[in-house]
């Protein structure tokens, strides 16, 4: 009766890793309990997702070819563009969420196009503007750029208007850290640079000012909600970002917070059930509405 915080399934959103080809369902190393899905069997884990009562999905692309541009990212027949549609086809109250951002589809891995060993912030805004329209013509409701260019958020704003999608919302990436808990998403999403390593773009992970500052910048822009990522080395930025904002605020319960607590469940050293929920409610009391992890099919089942 007294509890302050509730969390319900309906909050959290669950990651899918998508690929092409048909029938395809295989799990992860790196990521235990979640698979590399074609889009017919994404449709499927939809609706499971969907019947467990969480509120949506994010996706994320293994395509079948990379390039320096990512091309394979705005095609309009990519893998992310035809997983959008069986699911919609598929679903009715799940929202579908897709992450944009180049790096999975670059040859060089990096988030931006590379020229030299430079990322290039200008020319890079749009190509993720193209992406998130071909997104939004697919079904989806939700866009969220990960990349942390300058300016994507108004970029992609003027292209989704533009287009006539006007109602698709733009859940800005908006405090991204350079985390080393990233490890186990960049081996599920074949997704790691290269060369060099992100922190040109990506935020210093002593910095808890610059996130307002990014978070402002992206409203500014026309972002309707705005993530905090990662979650739990994090949950300081999130408090202060629920105190600056108005709009909903995501967190997102990475990779490798996800990979510790079931490397360390697997030798018995913890209760993956207790560890997880408390980890889930101390990002909602810290002030999260809606919460990305790969614990969200879990955490259904153990509240049901
Ligand atoms: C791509 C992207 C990453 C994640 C989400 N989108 C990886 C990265 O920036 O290197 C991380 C998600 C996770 O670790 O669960 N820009
Ligand atoms: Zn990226």
């Amino acid at each position: 009766m007294v509890r302050e915080t509730r969390l319900t399934p309906e909050r959290l959103v669950y990651p899918l890793f998508v690929v092409p080809s048909e029938g395809v369902r295989k799990e992860i190393s790196s990521l235990p309990g979640c698979f590399h899905l074609s889009a017919d069997q994404a449709a499927r884990e939809a609706r499971e997702v969907e019947s467990l009562g969480i509120g949506g999905v994010i996706l994320f692309g293994l395509p079948s070819a990379k390039d320096a541009q990512g091309s394979q990212g705005y095609a309009e027949d990519g893998v992310v563009q035809k997983a959008v549609r069986a699911i919609r086809a598929e679903c009715r109250e799940l929202i579908v969420m897709t992450d944009v951002c180049l790096c999975e589809y670059t040859s060089h891995g990096h988030c931006g196009l590379v020229e030299g060993a430079e990322v290039q912030n200008d020319p890079t805004l749009g190509l993720l503007a193209r992406m998130a329209v071909s997104h939004a013509r697919a079904g989806a409701h939700v866009v969220a750029p990960s990349d942390m260019m300058d300016g994507r958020v108004g970029a992609i704003r003027t292209a989704l208007d533009a287009e006539g999608f006007s109602g698709a919302a733009i859940l800005s990436y908006a405090a991204k850290y350079a985390s080393a808990y990233y490890g186990p998403f960049r081996e599920a999403a074949d997704s790691a640079p290269q060369f060099g390593d992100r922190r040109g773009y990506q935020m210093d992970p002593a910095n808890a000012r610059e996130a307002l500052r990014e978070v402002r910048l992206d409203l500014e822009e026309g972002a309707d909600m705005v993530m905090v990522k990662p979650a739990l080395a994090y949950l300081d930025v999130i408090r202060a970002v629920r105190e600056l904002v108005d709009v909903p605020v995501a967190a997102y319960n990475v990779s490798g917070e996800y990979a510790m607590v079931k490397a360390a469940a697997a030798r018995g050293w913890i209760d993956e059930e207790r560890v997880a929920k408390e980890t889930l409610v101390s990002i909602a009391r810290a002030g999260a509405d809606i919460i990305l992890t790969y614990h969200a099919k879990d955490f259904a089942r153990w509240t049901k």
